[in-house]
């Protein structure tokens, strides 16, 4: 799928229902998430990050932060309680339209869309925290590489950067679910994901340090999740 697909149907979810599309709990499909309720998730996930940021010690100062794939900024928001400027990036337009409208920290958020591989609008070395939860898994792994590379190039020496990433699909049943998911129409929320392994040869390739690999519970069945740390000395 070409960048402009991926950025049309993501303005698809973002019309349609746009807390669903980030948070799939069956029991708040059709609007039924309460804009309070679901900005609290994300405050309770970044307040884990930041415990277990703290037992690494990193990131070493608390200048910016990156959300990569921000949505409507549930994690942007929680982000600007720890770091002076949030950047929330995100693919589609209607997202960060949203997110404008639901930015309760003024200044200290800024969103912008990107339609490139790139993120060319950071210097390198420019940020202490870069974060990426449940957004790279919708990402074709061709691009997701090139989205890791720009992370790596942009984090700040000391900085923390964070990012969930699954595996590509366990087993056959996996696999013919995919392909099942890409005939149909409407087509259903597509996932991807890339060998553990070849994540970490990728960050390596990077110079950076690898703090830790976790395997987390974010992916949906067929496929295992997870969480890398990563910091730059
Ligand atoms: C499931 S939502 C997660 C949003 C946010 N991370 C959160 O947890 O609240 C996935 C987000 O990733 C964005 N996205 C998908 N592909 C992207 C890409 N190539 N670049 C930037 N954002 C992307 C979508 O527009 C969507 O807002």
């Amino acid at each position: 799928m070409k960048l402009r697909q991926v950025q049309q149907y993501w303005d698809r979810q973002a019309h349609a229902d746009p807390m669903w599309a980030i948070l799939t709990d069956p029991a708040k499909a059709g609007r039924r998430w309460d804009a309070d309720e679901f900005f609290a998730t994300g405050i309770r996930e970044i307040g884990a990050v930041m415990e277990l940021a703290a037992e690494w010690g990193k990131p070493v100062a608390r200048r910016s932060a990156l959300d990569f794939g921000s949505g409507i900024g549930r994690l942007s928001q929680a982000l600007a309680d720890h770091f002076d400027q949030v950047h929330g990036v995100d693919i589609s337009q209607k997202m960060i339209e949203l997110a404008r409208q639901y930015n309760r920290k003024g200044a200290r958020v800024e969103y912008r869309c990107n339609v490139v591989t790139n993120l060319g609008a950071f210097e390198t070395g420019s940020i202490d925290m870069i974060y990426s939860s449940i957004t790279l898994q919708h990402v074709q792994p061709r691009y997701a590489a090139r989205y890791v590379e720009e992370f790596l190039r942009v984090l700040a020496p000391g900085g923390l950067l964070l990012f969930q990433y699954p595996s590509k699909p366990i087993g056959l049943g996996a696999r013919l679910a995919r392909w099942k998911a890409f005939l149909s129409r409407p087509r259903p929320m597509y996932m991807n994901g890339m060998d553990r392994e070849d994540v970490i040869a990728l960050l390596e390739r990077g110079g950076v340090r690898i703090l830790n690999v976790q395997q987390d519970e974010q992916a949906i069945p067929g496929y295992h999740s997870f969480c890398y740390a990563v910091t730059r000395d």
